[in-house]
């Protein structure tokens, strides 16, 4: 297979280049213990930790514990450490949906308004181990709100704004939360968001003791005597002030809800140390950081990138980071790449699916700036094709800039493939090599494990310190999920080839997540929206490819005797999905079906499923263990 290999810049090669990187290696295969020590020391502890990974994958002695003795808070971490050097050092730029309306916020601000928030929350009863829901815009704020629970040792869990009010209902209950921090409305695209409505309706059957309604844009809302408070009308009074828990390193730092393959959302934990550790190691190494550096991550807070990238790894840093609160083509397509020039942006991480939106509409909105600023690309949340790298590295980049395309997953804290920009060749397509310290094996359906150049299910053979510690309030489901699968390993849910030079590529997942524009959405999630509605008898949900999106989503469904599909009953079932769980989970195409394809034992043959909605259906495979074989002519008829 011929592949373009684009080389390691000579300018990158300063901090860590190629000499450095194997030196790295070596010296965590050799002493693993005093490696992620030294890492550690990144951060300020109360007490720094006398051990490091103390772990076992397997059933009989499941535990996962880094730097257990240590004791920190992360807050500090991120602010008071730097505000003797680095008081009036811009720490994050807020860029508004409406282009140059933004502020700066100092770390000095930021420690303050996170003082403020701490005091708050401390007033209104909520102490360490609380849960707090943060459903919020892209706002300082928003930050403040996080690094706040932080410091008081509340557990935060943000709700990305364009979650429905009936999944922010569903998080509230599972987690137990007594606090959600909001704003009145957020904007997206000129278009207004309700938060604070979708907060209301998300607690008519599950209350919380107090709502901090933040001001975002003005609007006139209702606000519940005894339990809303308006920060702006408090805000004068509170203290800049709040003395920090010393939280142990294996304390939650958060939760963050994410989809799998079966049932709700699972609340995945990440702890204070090893999640700290791991968010500022890997924002220096992969991003090559510098002082000078403006870095912009277009993630939202609502999902892990903007938790690892936006806030704890960069401000642990000491770094300026931009949060941005808009969308790639508002006020048109080149909104990015104006951006980056009136701030001087020089690192842009970003998703694939916004890369490939924007190469649609062509050079010329990107070539209309300059982006001379920037000095580094990167990519995450979803397989890059070539084209779209291609495209990046050479029209957004000059051909001058790496591309760091960098595979994770919010289970991982933070990147656990991706090229060191200064030591990497790169392979557009390929996440290359895995980061110090970091195992990948490749595993065939027997636990085989498979050596060389080869392909199969993505698994970690050993464990670093940002990896989750459980699922919120089901530890049992924590090992199930991910160490059930292949004896000892923990199992990504993603496919991936490795060539004869070492290097990743991800395939995609392997189980039934479907990733729709960077976003994980559970087919399981989808079909029980769907089958709530009262029409529907049956629902199987599956991806097909989607040239911007990556995948979308194809629902077939069977109605109950009587029941005609339409047009008109599409769109309920879209508004169906987009009440149950959010817009970004809603069907692109649903196809009403009178049967679908099962096996004699009841099995919903998805694979199938996947064929049909990917238009091969010259290519179904064998269909001889089909109840009814019939059923697949009717279905390929009625194709969307
Ligand atoms: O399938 C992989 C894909 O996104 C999944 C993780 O999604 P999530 O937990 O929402 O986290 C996204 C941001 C870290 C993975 O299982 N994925 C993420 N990054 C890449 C990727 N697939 C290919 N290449 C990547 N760089």
């Amino acid at each position: 297979m011929s592949e373009a290999v684009h080389p390691v810049p000579e300018d990158f090669q300063a901090k860590i280049g190629p000499d450095e990187l194997a030196r790295m290696r070596e010296e965590v295969e050799a002493d693993p213990h005093r490696f992620w020590l030294e890492q550690a020391k990144r951060l300020d502890w109360y007490e720094f930790p006398t051990q490091a990974g103390d772990w076992s994958f397997d059933e009989d002695d499941f535990h996962i514990n880094w730097y257990a003795d240590g004791r920190l808070n992360l807050s500090v971490n991120c602010l008071d450490r730097h505000l003797a050097k680095d008081g009036e050092r811009t720490a994050l730029i807020f860029e508004p949906d409406e282009p140059g309306e933004g502020r700066r916020w100092t770390y000095r601000e930021l420690y303050e308004e996170t003082c403020r928030f701490a005091n708050l929350l401390k007033s209104r009863g909520i102490r360490r181990g609380d849960r707090v829901m943060i459903y919020m815009p892209m706002i300082p704020e928003a930050a403040a709100a996080m690094l706040a629970c932080a410091r008081i040792g509340a557990i935060h869990s943000v709700v990305f704004g364009g979650f429905s009010p009936e999944s922010l209902h569903g998080r509230i209950v599972d987690c137990d939360a007594c606090a959600v921090i909001t704003a009145d409305e957020g904007v997206r695209g000129g278009k207004p968001i309700p938060l604070k409505r979708n907060v209301d309706t998300a607690l008519e059957r599950r209350d919380v003791a107090t709502v901090i309604v933040v001001t975002r844009t003005g609007a006139d809302i209702p606000m519940k005597a005894g339990r809303d408070i308006s920060y702006s009308a408090v805000r004068e009074e509170l203290a800049t002030e709040c003395e920090p828990e010393a939280m142990g390193a294996e304390d939650p730092l958060f939760i963050l809800y994410t989809s799998g393959s079966t049932g709700q959302p699972k609340g995945v934990v990440h702890t204070t140390g090893g999640y700290a550790v791991w968010a500022a190691t890997t924002f220096e190494w992969v991003f090559d950081y510098r002082r000078e550096d403006i870095f912009w991550c277009t993630a939202d807070i609502g999902w892990i990138t903007g938790h690892s990238y936006v806030v704890y790894g960069p401000l642990a840093c000491g770094a300026t980071s931009v949060m941005f609160d808009g969308v790639p083509n508002y006020p048109d397509f080149g909104r990015f790449w104006e951006t980056v020039d009136r701030l001087g942006v020089t690192i842009f991480y970003t998703a694939p699916t916004a890369i490939r939106a924007l190469m649609r509409e062509g050079d010329d909105p990107v070539k209309a700036y300059s982006r001379k600023s920037i000095r580094l690309l990167g990519s995450v949340g979803e397989p890059i094709n070539p084209e779209a790298w291609e495209w990046y590295w050479r029209v957004v980049g000059d051909g001058r800039c790496p591309v760091v395309d960098t595979w994770w997953q919010t289970e991982n804290g933070g990147i656990l493939i991706s090229p060191f920009p200064g030591a990497t060749p790169m392979k557009p397509g390929s996440a290359t090599k895995p980061l110090p310290g970091i195992r990948p094996v490749l595993v065939d359906p027997e636990q085989k494990i498979l050596e060389g150049a080869a392909s199969g299910n993505l698994c970690l053979a050993s464990a670093w310190p940002g990896l989750m510690r459980t699922v919120w309030g089901d530890h049992e489901r924590f090992f199930q999920t991910y160490f059930s699968t292949y004896t000892g390993l923990y199992f990504t849910g993603d496919g991936c080839r490795r060539d004869e030079d070492g290097y990743y590529w991800i395939t995609g997942r392997v189980d039934d997540v479907i990733n729709v524009s960077g976003h994980r959405i559970g087919t399981a999630e989808v079909e029980s929206s769907l089958v709530s509605h009262p029409k529907v008898a049956e629902a199987a949900v599956v991806a097909y490819p989607h040239e911007i999106k990556g995948q979308a989503i194809y629902a077939f469904v069977t109605l109950n005797a009587g029941e005609e599909g339409d047009d008109a009953l599409r769109k309920e079932l879209n508004q169906e999905v987009r009440k149950d769980i959010g817009a970004l989970a809603a069907p692109e195409k649903i196809h009403f079906t009178p049967a679908l394809p099962k096996t004699r034992s009841g099995k919903i043959m998805r694979r199938i499923l996947r064929k049909i909605a990917e238009g091969e259906t010259g290519n179904l495979g064998d269909t001889s263990t089909l109840a009814d074989p019939g059923v697949v002519d009717a279905l390929v008829a009625g194709r969307q």
